[in-house]
This record gives structure tokens, sequence and C-alpha cells, in this order.
């Protein structure tokens, strides 16, 4: 890519996951000499987040503009060769500027975890995406990272050690502390009304393959679902499982990923994601109570009247988010269980420091942005819409088990 102004544009940096990323970039780019500019809609609050920033010397310039002013997208796009967005909703904020990056052939990364605008995206973009050479990378965040950077771990790991990849992996969340900030629950209000007024909205949901190529849309896995309510006894980790709430997303990520990356994991490869509790009777009073009242916490979002009371008096407004001592205390834990065309099981532990909901989902989005801008000759793919795994892959793994606190493990036989 020809010289631009600067390496990277951080859109969106007052909000509860913008005000973090910016923190961890000036830091970065800091180290790594690479010139960071900060963009949002309100000069004042970026003024205050840059004050608060560490003085790296990195960050040069604040723009100023709204994520539905083409214009003012179309120029800020064409001064730097990364941008990073965490303006969400992004099937409300985003469109615009995907469009700016992809017209102007400057790479970019995002937090969405919304599978109906991945989709729209794509359908709109790809083939202009392909032609400018824009590498665009949706879902860096904790969603979807963690479950498509391990699988391909786990894949790797078992072309390295059987020649062959695993037929199914499941990803059991075994561990996870945190909270979760406003745009999160933004996002989530936004897709409820979704649900009410488009008409794929449901039928994309369901669909495991939604976010594969077209002609590739099919495969042995069954339909995701809203409201999942299954409680299930899982023989590979002897314990009881209850529906992930972002399983669904994530495991679309991997399959495109498997997609795109020309079936790597094969085209018989299935997948799932769920949560874990323990065995016995206890493990599965936990599971059911966590599944009804994550049953009941749908109903209300799904009844306009409850919706309303919940955004009003429990849910985080934007800009709000956990607390400092919530974000560092926090952590998460993945168990990924492989199993070979015999029978064979290899299983990997992936962890992050820091409540998945911010710290380490601003971590790894940091880590994204800065590999699509200082790894730019190293990575393969040309232009078009990626996967964290498409895209970066070991890259990416190897900076964020650096610097976004990550760890990937092959756990050695007979042990959780
Ligand atoms: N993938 C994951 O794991 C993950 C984790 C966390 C969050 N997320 C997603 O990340 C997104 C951001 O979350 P958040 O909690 O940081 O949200 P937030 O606190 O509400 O921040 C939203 C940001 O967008 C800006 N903004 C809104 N409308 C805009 C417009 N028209 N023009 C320019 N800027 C505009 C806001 O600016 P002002 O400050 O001026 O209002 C703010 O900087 C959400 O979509 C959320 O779902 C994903």
């Amino acid at each position: 890519m020809a010289e631009r102004e600067f390496d990277i544009v951080l859109w969106g940096a007052t909000g509860a996951t913008g005000r973090r990323t910016a923190h961890h970039l000036a830091r970065r780019c800091g180290e790594s000499g690479l010139r960071l500019a900060m963009g949002g809609r309100n000069r004042d609050k970026l003024e205050t987040v840059h004050d608060d920033l560490p003085d790296t010397g990195s960050t040069s310039a604040i723009l100023v503009g709204d994520s539905h002013d083409t214009a003012f997208l179309g120029t800020m796009a064409a001064r730097t060769r990364v941008v990073v967005s965490t303006v969400g909703p992004f099937a409300l904020h985003g469109s615009e500027l995907v469009a700016a990056c992809v017209e102007n052939g400057t790479h970019y990364c995002d937090l969405t975890a919304e599978p109906q605008w991945m989709r729209a995206m794509i359908d709109l973009h790809q083939q202009r995406a392909r032609e400018t050479g824009a590498r665009i990378v949706h879902a860096c965040g904790h969603d979807s990272i963690p479950s498509d950077l391990g699988v391909q771990f786990l894949q790797d790991a078992a072309l390295a050690r059987y020649g062959k990849p695993c037929k199914r992996v499941t990803t059991r969340v075994t561990r996870m502390k945190g909270g979760f900030s406003g745009g999160t629950a933004a996002s989530f209000l936004n897709a409820m009304r979704l649900r009410e007024t488009d008409p794929d909205f449901d039928r994309l949901s369901k669909d495991p393959y939604a976010l594969c190529p077209e002609g590739e849309r099919q495969g042995p896995d069954g339909p995701d679902r809203m409201m999942p309510v299954e409680v299930t006894w899982d023989p590979d980790l002897q314990a009881w499982t209850k529906p992930y709430f972002m399983g669904p997303m994530n495991s679309k990520v991997v399959r495109r990923s498997n997609a795109i990356m020309e079936y790597p994991y094969g085209r018989d490869f299935r997948y799932q994601e769920t949560a874990l509790t323990r065995s016995g009777i206890g493990g599965w009073g936990a599971a059911m109570r966590s599944t009804i009242f994550g049953r009941l916490f749908l109903i209300a979002m799904a009844i306009p009247t409850t919706r309303g009371l919940l955004q009003r008096y429990v849910l985080p407004k934007s800009g709000e988010g956990p607390s400092k001592e919530v974000r560092e205390s926090g952590s998460y834990e993945l168990v990924q269980v492989g199993e070979m065309p015999d029978g064979t099981i290899l299983k990997a532990r992936i962890t992050g420091q820091g409540d998945p909901g911010v710290r380490s989902t601003t971590l790894m989005l940091t880590e994204a942005a800065l590999c699509l801008a200082e790894d730019e000759g190293n990575i393969t793919v040309g232009g078009g819409f990626w996967t964290p795994a498409a895209a970066m892959g070991t890259l990416l793994r190897d900076r964020i088990t650096e610097h976004a606190g990550m760890s990937f493990e092959l756990i050695p036989d007979n042990q959780v």
C-alpha cells in the first residue's frame, strides 16, 4: 500500500471499549513507532480520552465526524492504512465505514458479533474488496477470536501429529468471569428488534452456515437456535453442558473460516460450542438453573414492555461497562475437544486474562489492528472479507499470546 498519513485510525475512541482500545493502541503503537489517530463524533470527549492517554508520542490527530457521513468517512479511510472500529451496534452505525474502507483499499477490523450484518457487508462489498485489496476482518473481540484461533490451533496440532484434521471439534466454555458493556447490550437489543421486523433474521440466525460463501452453505451441522434449552452430558469431559449464548455466532465464524480457507478442517467437519458446568446432580442443577434463567431473560427481551424496562433499569448504557476491578480480575477458559476420524481425542485449553467483554476484547482488537498494519506484507490473503483465523492466523495467535494475556496449549492425555 502507498504511504499514508496514519497507520491506524481508531474509530469510536470514546465508548466503553473504544476508550480501553485507545489506551492499548497508544501504548503498543508507541512501542512499534506506528502513527495512530483517533476518531469519533464528539470532539470534547475525544480530547478527554486523548489527554488521559499515556504519552507515547504515537497519537498524532483527532478526527471528528459522524458514522453516517460518507464524504467524511471516505476522506478518513483514504488517510490511513488501517481502520479499527468500536462504533456499534454495527448494523446501525457501521455500514458506511466498511464501504469507505473497501473503496479506498484500507484494511479494517472491528468488534461486531452481528452475523446478519456481516452477511450483508460480505454480499455488498466482497467483489470490490478483492479489487481494491482491502482486508476486512469482522469479529476481532472475544467474539470470535478465541474460538476461531483456538480451532485453528487444535487443527494445526492434529495435522502436525496425525497428518489429518479432527473431524469434530467441540468448544466448552469452562470459566467466564467479567461483565459486559453498554454497546453489547445495545447490539443485543437491536438484534431483538430486527427479529421482529426483518423476515430474514430468523432464517439467518438458524443457518449454521450462514456466513459461508454462496454454494458452500451446507454441511453436517444442524440448525442453530436463538433460545436453546438443552442441558446435555459431555462424554468427552464427563460433565454437564448448557447453551452458551455466543455459541451460534462463534460457530458461524469457525465454519466460515473452514470454508474460505478451502476446507483445511475437511468438508465433513462438525463444530459445536456450549458452556460446561460439572458432573453429578450438582452440575446438572447448575446447568438447568442457568438455562432456565437464560431462557427467561430472552423471553423478557423479546417482549417490548419488559425489554424497555430492562433497557432502562438493568442493562448498561452506552459508554458504561464493568469497573476497573472487574475488568482486571476477570478471566476465562475454553476447553476444546477434537475427535480424529479413528476416534482419537485431542484436547486444547485456551485462556484469557481480564474480563472477556472489555479488557480481553480490547487487547485482542488492538493486536488485530497492529497485525493488519505491521504484518501487512506477511499476511498471505489478498483483499476481501476474512475471518481472524483466515486473515491473520498464527500471526495474530502469536501476538495475542505475547501481548494480550492469552494462552493456547494442548492438554496432555487424560487431563482436562
Ligand atoms: N465482539 C466482542 O466480543 C465485543 C465485546 C464488547 C463490545 N462489542 C461490540 O462493540 C461495540 C461497541 O461497544 P461499546 O460498549 O464500546 O459501545 P458504546 O460504549 O456505546 O460506544 C459506542 C461508540 O460509538 C460512538 N458512536 C455512536 N454513534 C455514532 C455515530 N453516529 N457517529 C460516530 N460515532 C458514534 C460513540 O460515540 P459517543 O461517545 O460520542 O456517544 C462511542 O464512541 C458494540 O457493537 C458491541 O456489541 C463486541
